[in-house]
Formats: structure tokens, C-alpha cells, sequence
């Protein structure tokens, strides 16, 4: 079929044959197929979804409109995790080293922040000389030799995904459940991997503000991985709040290397320990959740955990010492306490709010070419059900930009819920999905 027969057909509510979804994806590649033929393509599944054998072809044509990497000269079963992105969200900082440590191989292409969430890539290049450009023999290689590395995007790897993202980003076709999965697994499926654990966000700070999309979306990448021959495990964690007490990249970092020596908040060390140990029963080192928990807590009392985190960061050309002495991280000129402005217990935070609070000091970017700040950010002092007072501190603000500063306290006081009693714990894996 031709492409305006195409549009039509799912726009009358048809199934597509995979030839013609690949012959339709592969032209617009090639630039065969307009921008404006792809929109339209685009927003009739929006209103008209697909189903699984038209998202398996349509994934599958992304995926192999670039490079799909081979690591098979690295034994073992290689795994990686994908967050759907949160604030504070520094999971892959701790769980990378701590499932090397305990011996699963993890190839990890990560990405930028924008908007309210951060990016992975932007925290560790807050480790001086950390380099997340490296090439795709490097990465190979690293992965074999280290058991890990985390690089960002190439342009040849799903470079369908990126053209047809950015035209999603203009046309309002980004929050569209199978663009979103077929969008994350195509590049996920291109790294290499032979298993993937998903983080799939849930709450105010998350791209997914409900359970039930988030499990739509959770159980859509499932089965695009599985169509594929992987396998994949999801858990639906909490977002209603940001993870651990720090948002903000060298701050990020600092709370990641905590994680690896075992002192950091109980609630992001769960989220690594959840995510890192279906790595390690996917990867084969464990053969439930029990025993890879005993494993990781192991790899943290031994100190091999950091020691991993310390090779991968030398392999990558960043400054292996600033794992131990945290001033040779971006520090900001000051730090101001944002007071509370009426008594009782929190009993909510808007993630969301908050990631735009830190984006407004720096932390994050607007749009993709702005710059980051490494070195602010907020430290948190009150959580979801801690009692306050009025002018107590409900944040540490790392702060460069004075200009910044009023409406970034503003923000966070307004961020900030308070009740008169305390509010029931939410846990923080909400389901396991697989
Ligand atoms: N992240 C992606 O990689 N793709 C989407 O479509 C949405 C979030």
C-alpha cells in the first residue's frame, strides 16, 4: 500500500501488515516518507493504537533502521535497566556497579534530562573527566573487560526512533502508550542486550501519573521484548515523591556513591536493591530475590560495589577520587534553607514541581541544547510523612544563580503538601510485572 492508503487504513481503525509498516518506517528513514505523512501516521494510532503483531513490525523496523550491537564476545547473559524517568532518580548511578560487582555484564546507553527529569548521562559527567562519547568498540570492550559501561545515544543506533521522536515532541503524539514503548524498547533492544529489567515510574514526578497506564505500558514493552526472544521483568515503582534526599547532579552522585557504601535513604536503597536484583536472577547469579539480595549486600559490606564503581569511573577518564572526597565534585557558591510555611506533616511533595524547581536553578534543561549547572540542586530534609514546623527547613538549595533563588523557594514551598495528621507510607514497588 502506498502511504496515504496507509495513514487511511489505521485511521479507519485497520490492522496494518508488517511489510507495509517496515516499508512505511524504512522510507521515512531514508526521508522517502514527508514529515508530514509520518505525523499523520502518528496521530492515527494515537486514536487507534495497535496491535501486537503491527507494534512487534513497527519496533522492529526503529530498531533496525541503525547498528544492532553484538556483544556476544562478553560471556554471560548481558542485562540492562531502563527508568521511565523520575526526579532524584539516580538508580542507574549505584545499580551499574553494584550488578557488575556481583558479576551480570551491563551494557548501558542512557540519556539527557529534560524537563523536570534528570538524565543519567548529565549526572556522571559531573564526575570530573567522566566521558559518556565513547565508541562503540570502547563500550564493547569495556563491558568485557570492566562489566559495564554507560554511554549516551549514537546516531547510529535506532536513528528511526530519534527523527520520529522529535517530530512526536511538535505534533502532541509523545503520550501515545505503543509510541512511547515501541520508542524506548527499539533502543533498549539495539544496545546489545540479552534481558532488561524496566523501572516504570508511577506519580506526580513520573511520565505516567496513574497505575493503570503505567501497567499498560509495563505489559506493552513486555510483550514487544518478549516477540523478540528477551526477557523482560518490570516493576511499577512510586513516584509520588522524588527518590532518596538529593535532586541535582554532583548531588545525584554523591547520594549513588552513599548507595554503594550502604548509607544512603532507605527508600532509594530499596529501589536499587528491587531493580538490581531482577538483574541478577535475569543474568543467572541469582536464582531468586532472597539470594540476590544476600549477594548485593555482600558486594556493599565487602566494598567491591564502590571498588567496581571506581573502575568503571578510571574507564570512562573520570576521577576515581572524587568518590571518596566529594569537594572534588561541582560544589554551587552557597546553600540556602528553604523554611516550611505552616506547621504539620508533609503529606505530599509534587515531584514533578520540584524537578522544575532544580531545572529553574540549573540543574536540568528547558529545551535540549541549554545548559546544565552540576553543581546545584536541593537536598531534602522532610519527606512524606515527617513532622514540620513553620521555618524549619524543608530543603538544602545548592545554589549559583541568585537571580533564581526567589522563585525557586516560592516553588518548592508550594511543592511542598502539608496535613494535620501523617499520611499512609506508599510502598515503593508498587507491582511485578513479567
Ligand atoms: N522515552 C523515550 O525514549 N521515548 C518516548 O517515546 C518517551 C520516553
Amino acid at each position: 500500500m502506498r502511504p496515504y492508503e496507509l495513514i487511511k487504513a489505521k485511521r479507519d481503525g485497520q490492522v496494518l501488515a508488517p511489510a507495509d509498516i517496515r516499508a512505511f518506517m524504512d522510507d521515512f528513514t531514508r526521508g522517502v516518507v514527508p514529515e508530514y505523512q509520518m505525523a499523520a501516521m502518528c496521530m492515527a494510532v494515537f486514536f487507534r493504537g495497535m496491535n501486537a503483531d503491527e507494534l512487534g513490525a513497527w519496533t522492529q523496523a526503529m530498531l533496525e533502521s541503525g547498528d544492532v550491537l553484538d556483544l556476544s564476545d562478553t560471556p554471560g547473559t548481558k542485562v540492562d535497566k531502563h527508568s521511565t524517568g523520575g526526579v532524584g532518580d539516580k538508580v542507574s548511578l549505584s545499580l551499574a556497579p553494584l550488578a557488575a560487582a556481583c558479576g551480570v555484564p551491563v551494557p548501558m546507553i542512557s540519556g539527557r534530562g529534560l524537563g523536570h527529569t534528570g538524565g543519567t548521562l548529565d549526572k556522571l559527567e559531573s564526575i570530573p573527566g567522566f566521558r559518556v562519547d565513547l565508541s562503540v568498540d570502547d563500550y564493547r570492550r569495556l563491558v568485557r573487560e570492566v562489566g559495564a559501561c554507560l554511554i549516551g545515544q549514537t546516531a547510529t543506533l535506532a536513528p528511526a526512533d530519534k527523527k520520529l521522536y522529535a517530530l512526536r515532541d511538535v505534533t502532541a503524539t509523545v503520550d501515545c502508550i505503543p509510541l512511547i514503548a515501541s520508542s524506548i524498547m527499539s533502543k533498549k533492544l539495539a544496545e546489545g542486550i540479552d534481558a532488561l529489567v524496566l523501572d516504570v515510574k508511577v506519580g506526580s514526578g513520573a511520565f505516567m501519573k496513574k497505575l493503570e497506564d503505567a501497567r499498560t505500558l509495563a505489559t506493552t514493552m513486555i510483550g514487544i521484548g518478549r516477540a523478540m526472544g528477551k526477557q523482560v521483568v518490570a516493576l511499577l515503582t512510586d513516584m509520588s515523591q522524588p527518590l532518596g534526599r538529593t535532586v541535582g547532579n554532583a548531588l545525584e552522585v554523591m547520594e549513588a556513591v552513599d548507595m554503594l557504601k550502604g548509607c544512603a535513604p532507605a527508600d532509594y536503597t530499596e529501589c536499587t536493591y528491587a531493580l538490581t536484583g531482577q538483574m541478577l536472577v535475569l543474568g543467572g547469579k541469582a536464582k531468586d530475590a532472597a539470594e540476590a539480595r544476600a549477594l548485593m549486600e555482600d558486594a556493599v559490606k565487602s566494598g567491591r560495589a564502590l571498588k567496581k564503581f571506581e573502575e568503571i569511573v578510571t574507564a570512562q577518564g573520570g576521577n576515581p577520587k572524587a568518590l571518596h572526597d566529594y569537594a572534588l565534585l561541582p560544589q554551587a557558591d552557597r546553600t540556602v534553607q528553604v523554611p516550611a510555611t505552616h506547621d504539620g506533616f508533609v503529606t505530599g511533595i509534587d515531584a514533578e514541581a520540584l524537578g522544575l524547581a532544580a531545572m529553574a536553578l540549573g540543574a536540568g534543561r528547558e529545551k535540549a541544547s541549554d545548559f546544565v549547572d552540576h553543581a546545584v540542586g536541593f537536598v531534602l530534609h522532610k519527606k512524606v510523612g515527617d513532622s514540620v514546623k513553620v521555618g524549619e527547613a524543608l530543603l538544602t538549595a545548592h545554589v549559583n544563580d541568585e537571580d533564581r533563588l526567589e522563585d525557586v523557594v516560592r516553588r518548592v514551598q508550594r511543592a511542598y503538601q502539608t496535613g494535620p495528621t501523617a499520611a499512609a507510607k506508599v510502598p515503593l514497588v508498587l507491582e511485578t510485572l513479567r
